[in-house]
């Protein structure tokens, strides 16, 4: 399972001295639910009894325990104690990672996009297709009062051109939480936009020009690759590995090579693979694009849906903001459908708020109001709470239901957070036939190909798990696993 990527981080090192202790008793609690004594959702030992078992000293046991947190092998509970994480399979290898690909391109993608979208919309449709969770999951009847209240008690106040920074209450609210992202804000560095999607649109026309090269991870969010094609903006696609991002030798390689605007990156749980780099890699990728000049572009939509007990640093927490542009909104953990994101810009920031009024002017005022009350409230925390623990759930009964229905050489992604999984099946499969077959048993789901600009991973699809688990899904996995499977062996 993951002894693999204990494993090649040490190959990845070179000739390094032997492993530390907690990284032997890593490796040995990996080979041990490898081979299927701890089961996934199994307690371990406490902390003090492997202490006392093994003549090793807490801190290292703890060390252990939260390196194997950090990569999605245990999740700790408060109070309670560290478990195997509920969504490693095991049964199925981890996707591969993908090529180099020397060559920046144009990306012509929007049709696919479109269209795609049209289809992830359908409620008639098994909903394996979308990334955002189920209105029904993300529903907060205290976030519905805060709108009603804000409406009925300053409607008049309330309807009116806002600034083109945003609310300033919702700009604290959002500054103070960043501090739990180990980052400190204040609210004149948060500019509001209309969901994550105006974050990086706008970080992008402020860093780049049309024509520039803008470097992304390998698969990536279709919504970036449209974005790009839309700003005329070429695409150089990193290859990219499942448990520790972009490949970043090779990326100093490409840098050597030809100028880049800007690095874009979903940070946490990205989407598709579903990784969040080790820090150490992230600090490596931020010392190489500072020594080229390069801004790196971070898209954290995913960050604050994470099973382990701490969410993934992101990058601005490790440069202190130097040379990243910050975006996020809180379309996949509340309110998909007020349209509020936010970026915080750092030196870019006037050009950034430049581009912010000439596209839309200001974000509307009632859906900020309401989130800014909410935020205050204190019941973000425990909504979230209640949606980690329903999307983690979710992701259990997704991989279940792939390795029992899914061809046995099929490959899938064991991301700690998030809600979608990228699936992997033998090179010369076509996802495009699956999807047009899926399609006319009424289930939906991302094919491959529309992560890419080079309209690779044909054999590879997303899998989304927003929805509340029901047979109806769990059917529609299962036809969809064996649709794949009689569309390979034949
Ligand atoms: C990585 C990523 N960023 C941004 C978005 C869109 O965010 P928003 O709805 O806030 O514009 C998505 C939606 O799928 C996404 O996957």
């Amino acid at each position: 399972m993951n002894t693999g990527t204990l494993q090649r981080n040490r190959q990845a090192a070179g000739n390094v001295p032997a492993p530390h202790r907690y990284e032997q008793l890593a490796e040995l609690i990996v080979d041990t639910i490898d081979n299927g004594t701890l089961a996934p959702g199994e307690r371990l030992p406490s902390v003090r009894a492997v202490s006392e078992q093994h003549g090793i000293s807490i801190s290292t046991v703890l060390q252990a325990y939260r390196l194997l947190e950090d990569r999605g092998v245990l999740v700790a509970r408060p109070q309670s104690g560290f478990y195997v994480a509920a969504t490693q399979g095991g049964t199925l290898a981890l996707p591969s990672a993908s090529r180099l690909r020397s060559k920046a391109s144009t990306v012509s993608i929007s049709g696919a996009v479109a269209a795609l979208l049209e289809h992830a919309s359908n409620p008639a449709l098994v909903p394996l297709g979308c990334a955002v969770p189920d209105a029904a999951l993300l529903r907060s009847h205290r976030l519905d009062l805060a709108l009603a209240r804000a409406a009925r008690q300053h409607g008049d106040r309330h309807n009116v051109y806002g600034t083109p920074r945003g609310d300033p209450r919702l700009r604290r609210e959002i500054s103070r939480r960043a501090m739990r992202i180990g980052h400190a804000l204040s609210p004149d560095d948060v500019v509001i936009t209309n969901g994550c999607t105006e974050a990086f649109t706008l970080a992008l026309s402020a860093v780049a020009r049309p024509g520039d090269t803008i470097a992304v991870e390998s698969p990536t969010y279709f919504g970036f690759l449209h974005t790009l094609e839309v700003l005329g903006l070429k695409v150089l696609e990193l290859p990219t590995d499942p448990v520790e991002g972009i490949h970043i030798e090779a990326f100093a390689r490409l840098l050597d090579a030809g100028p880049v605007a800007a690095c874009l990156l979903s940070s946490s749980f990205s989407n598709p693979l579903g990784v969040s780099m080790p820090d150490a890699r992230k600090r490596e990728l931020l010392a190489l694009l500072a020594r080229h000049g390069v801004p790196l572009i971070e898209d954290d939509v995913y960050g604050d849906i994470h099973f382990a007990r701490e969410r993934p640093t992101p990058f601005i927490a490790l440069d202190g903001g130097a040379n990243t542009l910050y975006c996020s909104s809180f379309s996949k953990s509340l309110a998909p459908g007020y349209r509020v994101g936010w970026i915080a810009p750092g030196k870019y920031a006037q050009q950034v708020v430049d581009r912010k009024l000439a596209f839309s002017l200001c974000s509307p005022v009632l859906p900020q109001v309401a989130l800014a009350d909410f935020l205050a409230s204190g019941a973000y925390d425990a909504h979230m709470r209640r949606l980690r623990r329903l999307l983690e759930e979710n992701l259990r009964h997704l991989t279940r239901a792939i390795e029992a229905s899914f061809p046995a050489e099929t490959r899938v992604s064991r991301p700690a957070g998030g809600f979608a999984l990228w699936v992997e099946l033998p090179r010369g499969f076509d996802s495009r036939a699956l999807f047009d077959a899926a399609l006319e048993l009424g289930i939906c789901f991302a094919p491959g190909d529309v992560f890419s600009a080079s309209r690779r991973f044909r054999n590879c699809l997303r899998l989304s798990a927003g929805w509340r688990w029901s047979e109806r899904i769990e059917e529609g996995v299962r036809r969809l696993g064996q649709l794949a499977g009689r569309q390979h062996r034949s």
